[in-house]
């Protein structure tokens, strides 16, 4: 068998993930809205099994966790604490002659080959002028100057639609988390350290091409905001640093693929001391996958500052009042469904000579487990495949099919992804076994039902 090289691979994986119902173009009878996305059938299980997973193993399998689903719209005045307001911005160039839109600092890493991070709108608009740099669309040189645009999208919360209405939907889950800090310790018997976890949508007016959806305008996040002492950050940020690594293994991204990528002390957000980004070998480049930050202390006070309520926290031993300081896991559900899609795609030429295109995911994020087919549709054979069907249906997400050739119907499991596939055949009408099939090898093996469900268990941990 040979393996295409991941580099070829974006195109085939947006074709295959509409094709087999993963993700389909947001709008798109309208002609599509840029950067909006559908997660089809399949892909609503992906990503539920990656949303799910992600909770049990950082809030329910941990005793320093507890969890919140705090609200999209958080008080306006939440947004200028957190500094969002004024700092979350991209700096944006337009071409006259096209209208074509850029982020100024992509225009010049594009065109320039320079690193634009950590310049001002003003160097950037020099960099632009004096090397003439031309429009990428049209060709045209005549920009205008660059300015700062906002990524929070904004709506009108009563029926007056003033600008005094204005209410923000918001570009990051984790400041929920800091607005409900004092609930949180005044009803849970938590006691530093301990985190939060959340997982819930998250908006930013995005205008560049987004790699499929790499970067999109509406997104989901699983944020953790973890709670400490001033003191114990470096230890807490290298241990949180291990546990990241851990669930990309977890949920079965190649090692070799996950890298680290430290930001340099001027390309910090503006509440970061810290900050690591685990970045991924994508197909169009190795881009940031999750990031880990070391937030200080600067979200709580600024809330606390801007509330004029008092966020400290009273250690029950000493009765010591401090404001925790916090560190910061994050991880987008989009980039991970891509990074596992990419990971998982191959396209193989088997022995034969025949192409396969395969999903190895791993069992435990696979969208659907185990696939039931009849040989032929006969009875009785589907009467049997159906009864095998209805009783893993009850365990596991399975699959049932009886139409076509029994060679197509593994190949459809095989683009899903599906690890598993059971046929019923003449055999099990004698001796009530059924062939196993296992999607990476492709080898079958002969298993009694009775041992089906603890078989499948074992191997879909
Ligand atoms: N609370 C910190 C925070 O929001 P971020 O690096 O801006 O940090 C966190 O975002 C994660 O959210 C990223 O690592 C990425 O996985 C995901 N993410 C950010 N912007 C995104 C976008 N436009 N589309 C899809 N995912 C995005």
């Amino acid at each position: 068998m040979s393996t295409k090289n991941i580099q070829d691979t974006l195109k085939p994986i947006v074709a295959l993930a509409k094709r087999r119902g993963f993700v389909y173009p947001g709008s798109e009878i309208y002609g599509g809205f840029a950067n909006t996305y559908s997660f089809g059938p399949y892909g609503v299980e992906l990503k539920k099994n990656v949303k799910d997973l992600w909770w049990k193993t950082f809030v329910h399998e941990r005793r320093d966790m507890v969890g919140l689903d705090g609200p999209i719209l958080l008080h306006p005045k939440a947004w200028k604490a957190s500094g969002h307001l004024e700092g979350f911005n991209d700096a944006l160039i337009d071409c006259k002659a096209c209208k074509g839109r850029f982020r100024c600092d992509h225009l010049i890493e594009e065109t320039l080959q320079l690193n634009a991070d950590g310049l001002s709108v003003q160097q950037m608009n020099d960099l632009v002028t004096k090397n003439k740099v031309k429009c990428p669309k049209c060709g045209a040189q005549d920009f205008t100057e660059a300015r700062h645009f906002n990524l929070m999208f904004h709506t009108h919360m009563s029926k007056t639609g003033s600008d005094g209405d204005v209410a923000y939907l918001r570009p990051e889950t984790a400041q929920a988390i800091f607005l409900d800090f004092r609930n949180i310790t005044d009803t849970m018997r938590v006691r530093v350290p301990f985190g939060v976890g959340q997982i819930g949508k998250a908006f930013r007016n995005e205008i560049t091409p987004g790699n499929f959806i790499f970067r999109v305008v509406e997104f989901e996040q699983m944020e953790i905001e973890y709670f400490i002492r001033e003191n114990a950050w470096e230890k807490t940020f290298e241990a949180w640093l291990q546990d990241m690594h851990k669930w990309c293994k977890l949920i079965g991204l190649s090692p070799s693929r996950v890298h680290e990528k430290e930001h340099p002390k001027e390309q910090l957000s503006h509440y970061s001391k810290r900050t690591v980004d685990l970045v991924y070998d994508f197909p169009f480049g190795t881009s940031e996958l999750y990031g880990l930050a070391y937030r200080t202390d600067f979200d709580l006070k600024r809330h606390a500052e801007f509330s004029g309520q008092n966020l400290e926290y009273t250690d029950p031993e000493t009765r010591e009042k401090f404001i925790p300081h916090v560190i910061e896991p994050t991880f987008g559900v989009e980039r991970t469904v891509l990074a596992l899609l990419c990971d998982a795609y191959d396209c193989e030429t088997l022995e034969n000579g025949e192409e396969r295109t395969v999903l190895h995911f791993h069992p435990r994020i696979a969208p659907v487990k185990v696939a039931v087919f009849p040989l032929m549709k006969k009875e009785p054979l589907v009467e049997k495949a159906m009864h095998v069907f209805k009783k893993l249906q009850k365990l596991w997400l399975c699959e049932y099919d009886e139409g076509g050739a029994i060679g197509k119907r593994y190949r459809r499991q095989d683009e899903l992804g599906t690890p598993f596939c059971l046929t019923i055949d003449f055999d099990t009408l004698e001796n009530d076994t059924v062939t196993l099939r296992d999607r990476d090898s492709m080898k079958q093996e002969r298993v009694p039902i009775n041992q089906l469900i603890d078989l499948l268990s074992e191997k879909l941990i």
